[in-house]
C-alpha cells in the first residue's frame, strides 16, 4: 500500500504506532516495524539515557525504520533531541509544544519530523517551520487530547497544509483507516489498539481494562487545568473529576496523578493508576499481535476503498 507516508518513511504500510509514555518501548516498536508499520519509542518523561538504551535495543530487534516520540514539555527533551541525532534515528514525532528550536539540527541529520497537532493553526505553523508531515489527532484518542474530533480535524488540516497528514484518534480497524483516507489522510496512527496488543508490555490488569471497556467508559480529566487527558473511568478518574468540580487547586490535582500512568503500566493498579485509553477501547475485544492488527486493518481498508484485497 503506497502513499506519501510509506514513501517518506520507507515503510510498507502507512500505519504508525503512536508514541505512548511508559507503554511504547523497544519490544512494541520493533514488533510494529517488523510488521511493516512504523514503531515508535516514547520518551515520555524518561531520562535521555533510557531513550538511548531503548533505541539500541530496538535496533537489535528490527532492521526496519522506527522512530522516537518526544514530549517537548519534558525537561529532558533537549537531551533526548540530541540522542536522536547521535543514535541515527530517522523519524521523530513531537507532542506538547513546538519542535522549532530542534528543527535545524534534526534536518541536518536527515531526521524526518512529524509533529502531532490538534488544530489547523498549529498544523500550518509546523509546515512553515519545516515539518515533513503532521499527525492530526482527534479528541477520541487516549492520553493528552485537544478539542476537535478526528472527523472534523483531519479534513480541515488536510485542506490547510501541503505536507501529508496522518490521522489519529479513534482508529483501530480497516473501517477507521478507510474513513481517515476519505477525510484526506495519507496514513494513520493508532495507540490504544497497540497498547492492548500481545507485544505490549503493559501490566495484564491494564490490558484487561482496555479489552473489557465499553464505548462510554472513558473520561476526560484535567479540562480545568488546560491539560485534558482521556483515561478509562476508575476510582482515580472519579476522584480527580470530583476534585476538579469542587475547584481544588492545581497542586492537589497534580498530586493525585503523579506517577499514575506508571502505576497502571507497571504495577497494574487499575484503581489508582491512570488508565489512558481512547474511546475506541470499546471496540477492542482481544489481545492480538501487532502483525495481525496491521495486516487486518490494511486489507480491510483496501477492500473498502478499492474492492480488492491488499495482496491482489
Ligand atoms: C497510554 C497512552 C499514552 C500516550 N502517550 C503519548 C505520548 O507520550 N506522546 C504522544 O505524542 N502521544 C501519546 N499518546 C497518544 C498516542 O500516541 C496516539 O496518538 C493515540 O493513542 C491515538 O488514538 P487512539 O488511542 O484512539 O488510537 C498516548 C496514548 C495512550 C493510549
Amino acid at each position: 500500500m503506497k502513499t506519501e507516508i510509506t514513501e517518506l518513511l520507507g515503510i510498507e504500510y502507512p500505519v504508525i504506532q503512536g508514541g505512548m509514555a511508559w507503554v511504547a518501548e523497544c519490544h512494541l516498536a520493533a514488533a510494529v516495524s517488523n510488521a511493516g508499520g512504523l514503531g515508535l519509542i516514547a520518551a515520555g518523561g524518561a531520562p535521555a539515557e533510557w531513550v538511548r538504551e531503548q533505541i539500541r535495543e530496538t535496533k537489535k530487534l528490527t532492521d526496519k525504520p522506527f522512530g522516537v516520540n518526544i514530549m517537548l514539555m519534558n525537561p529532558e527533551s533537549e537531551k533526548v533531541a540530541k540522542v536522536i541525532v547521535e543514535e541515527g534515528v530517522k523519524v521523530v514525532t513531537t507532542g506538547a509544544g513546538s519542535p522549532e528550536k530542534y528543527m535545524a539540527d534534526w534536518k541536518a541529520a536527515g531526521v524526518k519530523v512529524i509533529p502531532v497537532v490538534a488544530s489547523v493553526a498549529l498544523a500550518k505553523r509546523m509546515e512553515r517551520c519545516g515539518a515533513d508531515a503532521v499527525v492530526a489527532e482527534g479528541c477520541e484518542a487516549g492520553g493528552h487530547i485537544g478539542e476537535l474530533t478526528t472527523m472534523v480535524l483531519v479534513p480541515q488540516v488536510a485542506d490547510a497544509v501541503n505536507i501529508p497528514v496522518i490521522a489519529a484518534g479513534g482508529i483501530a480497524d480497516g473501517r477507521g483507516m478507510a474513513a481517515a483516507f476519505m477525510l484526506g489522510a495519507k496514513g494513520i496512527q493508532m495507540g490504544t489498539v497497540f497498547a492492548a496488543s500481545k507485544e505490549s508490555v503493559i501490566h495484564e490488569n491494564y490490558k484487561n481494562s482496555i479489552l473489557k471497556a465499553k464505548d462510554i467508559d472513558s473520561r476526560v480529566t484535567g479540562r480545568s487545568t488546560g491539560h485534558p487527558i482521556r483515561v478509562l473511568r476508575n476510582d482515580m478518574a472519579r476522584k480527580y473529576l470530583e476534585l476538579e468540580k469542587s475547584g481544588a487547586p492545581f497542586e492537589e490535582l497534580e498530586q493525585l496523578t503523579l506517577g499514575s500512568l506508571r502505576k497502571a503500566v507497571q504495577e497494574g493498579d487499575t484503581k489508582n493508576g491512570s488508565l489512558m485509553a481512547g474511546q475506541i477501547a470499546g471496540m477492542i475485544k482481544e489481545e492480538r499481535t501487532c502483525a495481525d492488527i496491521i495486516s487486518s486493518t490494511v486489507s480491510e481498508a483496501c477492500k473498502l476503498m478499492n474492492g480488492v484485497s491488499a495482496n491482489e
